[in-house]
């Protein structure tokens, strides 16, 4: 069997890439990617000690490329995307080329092949915008309120279209905010984390009062194998750990497990249109047999404890030219 991963050198990619190389040892696995800012390095070298693990690096704007290389698989898991809600608000171009062009060109591709038999399309809770009570189901209405979050649904509509037009075997997911290893240290807990380590200030939008519900990874990943086989073309299933914690809290509970004082925490003004709150009712895929493995507490165990053995990891990027000049325009003041 053939599995097709796109964006496996990011953050959840990467995480369900060893995932499944694991679990799927019979299986090539095949993981395209295009090395943007946010995929690092030293997370291929990770990955590439699997001997089912084949990296391509590919841009999935290249239709020609993607047509080729999609020939064959039977399973297809799209993580590709420009992900970072406040690069969408200095630039959103990227935003439009990866997540709904690179979208429509994987949709072509799975169209005029006869092998996918299972197409996973990964979406986020931000599609719905924010509720200040209660919680979002599959048919609420999507209310994007930033770049970032219409291009998801801008895809998100596209994958439908596709499945009525074309009866692809589509399914999408729409996930709460994912935590733990590998993730970019420009999103808030990973920065939050390798701040505390280095002793530096840790910046907070606004009163912190924002509302997530916060999902660790690893359940993510078992949530999409669970759709390779249950998962009804043409569906959409939310994916939530019914975790909700505001901002502050999280930054709080950081600081104490690392021993570190709250003074380090810096209120930063609001980023434009912030969500207040995010939430969603999960009640389908819980029908299909998921239940979350690991509470917030332990998710965040672990997240701290990674983040402490890979310095050396989010060093690497912290380091580089492109994070330094991105962190310094966007906190000038830290
Ligand atoms: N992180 C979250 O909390 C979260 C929650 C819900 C949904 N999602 C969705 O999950 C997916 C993965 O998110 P993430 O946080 O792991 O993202 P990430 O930013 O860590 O990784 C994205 C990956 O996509 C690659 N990529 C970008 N443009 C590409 C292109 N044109 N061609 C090929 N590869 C390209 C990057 O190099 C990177 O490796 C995204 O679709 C995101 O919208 C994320």
């Amino acid at each position: 069997m053939r599995i097709a991963i796109t964006g496996g050198a990011g953050f959840i990619g990467s995480n369900f890439v060893s995932f499944i190389c694991k679990k799927y040892r019979q299986a090539q696995i095949l993981n395209i990617d295009k090395m943007t800012y946010a995929a690092n390095p030293l997370t291929l070298q990770i990955l590439n000690k699997f001997p089912n693990h084949n990296f391509i690096k590919m841009d999935i704007c290249d239709g020609k490329s993607i047509e080729g290389l999609l020939d064959g698989c039977e399973i297809i898991v799209h993580f590709a995307a420009e992900t970072h809600v406040d690069r969408s608000l200095e630039n959103a171009e990227n935003f439009l080329m990866t997540d709904v062009l690179g979208t429509f060109r994987i949709l072509e591709a799975i169209r005029k092949t006869k092998s996918v038999r299972r197409y996973i399309h990964i979406s986020t809770d931000e599609v719905y915008g924010s509720i200040q009570s209660g919680s979002f189901l599959e048919e609420s209405n999507l209310n994007p309120t930033n770049p970032y979050s219409a291009s998801k649904a801008a895809a998100d509509l596209l994958v439908l279209s596709y499945f009525r037009s074309y009866n692809i075997p589509a399914v999408i997911i729409r996930a709460t905010n994912n935590f733990g290893p590998f993730q970019h240290p420009e999103k808030f807990i990973p920065l939050s984390i390798t701040n505390a380590l280095e002793n530096k200030k840790i910046p907070l939008y606004g009163d912190g009062l924002q509302v997530r519900e916060w999902i660790f990874v690893h359940d993510t990943c078992r949530v999409i194998e669970i759709l390779f086989d249950k998962g009804e073309p043409g569906q959409v299933y939310n994916v939530s750990s019914h975790q909700e914690r505001t901002n502050i809290d999280v930054l709080k509970r950081i600081l104490k497990l690392l021993g570190k004082k709250e003074e380090l925490i810096t209120h930063v003004p609001d980023r434009p249109s912030h969500d207040r709150r995010y939430s969603i009712v999960s009640e389908k895929i819980e029908k299909l047999g998921f239940k979350t493995d690991y509470s917030f507490e332990k998710g965040l165990d672990e997240t701290i404890l990674w983040y402490k053995k890979n310095q050396q990891w989010w060093k690497h990027i912290k380091n580089s030219p492109e994070f330094q000049r991105y962190y310094k325009a966007k906190y000038p003041y830290l």
